[in-house]
């Protein structure tokens, strides 16, 4: 594997640093971007090669990474790898998507005699930059085993969890438990303010106890400074959770909660924070601002 030709497609928050990950672990990388103003500035950082479409990108690879946005655009990336990449390529999708693409693509990628993992991430825009991800992966045993050392370059933990789309539900129930922590979170920081309670020191004793949590550690800072230019948007979560509710409405399952945060999102969202960190989730009570 350390020989192998590794193309990476889609050099946004998340895909940008792991593709650098992967050129400064030795790879031989090849980096395409739709906006190609990316790619170039990537390549003022790292080594590699510089694709101007997608079909060239793909052409030589044995491996194809890809962490573009939503279903359609996997859809649309997919049609142009699937028709150019030659057979016996091993494809990893990052993207968050649905269950049924990550299927489909695997499907499709199998009749062309080439393997697909749906491999989905957690640990935000620093975990990609730290390269210490958790990657959580639907598809073949012997696919995954095949390129378990290049996701390592950045995750400090990948798992096959079964097959294809597997990564992806489980990728949905880590949503469901990320929320749920950060409206906690949120609440939490707004009742310390109108108590009077530095949020600094809220932080400080509860984060090793059973309230801490990892949004806790990572995002109160940001919160409590109003930093929100940064990591994983509003747009990206409310496409998540819309995922989580088509498939948990097919299995006749409730997400009460989840429901109601979703709201509040969308109402951050008609404010113009839908390119905001989700943890934006705090302005909720931010009256001065309604
Ligand atoms: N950010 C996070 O913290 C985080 C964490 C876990 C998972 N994710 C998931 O990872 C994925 C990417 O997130 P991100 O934050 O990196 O997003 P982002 O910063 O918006 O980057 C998206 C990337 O995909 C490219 N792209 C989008 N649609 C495309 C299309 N139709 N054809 C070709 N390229 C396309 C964009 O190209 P342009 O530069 O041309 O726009 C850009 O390079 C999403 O599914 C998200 O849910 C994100």
């Amino acid at each position: 594997m350390s020989q192998a030709n590794i193309t990476f497609l889609g050099l946004g928050a998340m895909g940008y640093p792991i593709a650098g990950h992967l050129a400064k672990a030795g790879y031989k990388v090849t980096v395409y971007n739709r906006t190609i103003s990316k790619a170039e500035q990537w390549l003022t950082e790292y080594s590699g090669t510089l694709a101007t479409s997608p079909e060239d990108a793909v052409k030589d690879a044995d491996i194809i990474l890809t962490c573009v946005g939503n279903d359609n655009d996997v859809r649309e990336i997919y049609k142009k790898i699937l028709s150019a990449a030659k057979a016996g390529t091993i494809l990893v999708d990052h993207t968050t998507t649905s269950a049924i693409v990550a299927r489909g693509l695997y499907q499709q990628a199998k009749d062309k005699g080439m393997g697909f993992l749906d491999a989905p991430v957690s640990g935000g825009q620093a975990g990609a930059e730290n390269g210490v991800l958790t990657i959580m992966v639907g598809g073949d045993q012997t696919t995954f085993d095949t390129v378990s050392s290049v996701l390592n370059t950045y995750a400090k933990a990948s798992t096959r969890i079964g097959e294809a789309g597997q990564g992806q539900v489980l990728k949905m129930i880590n949503q469901l438990c990320f929320i749920g922590a950060l409206q906690g979170l949120s609440e939490a920081l707004t009742l310390a303010k109108a108590e009077d309670i530095d949020g600094r020191t809220v932080v400080d004793v509860l984060q090793h106890g059973a309230a801490g949590s990892w949004q806790m550690v990572n995002r109160s800072e940001t919160m409590m400074n109003n930093e929100f230019d940064f990591g994983f948007a509003v747009d990206w979560v409310r496409k998540d959770l819309a995922i989580c509710f088509e498939e948990a409405e097919k299995l006749g399952v409730e997400l009460p909660l989840t429901k109601q945060i979703d709201e509040r999102y969308k109402d951050l969202q008609e404010r113009g924070y839908a390119r905001a960190d989700t943890s934006v989730l705090i302005k909720q009570f931010d009256k001065e601002t309604r």
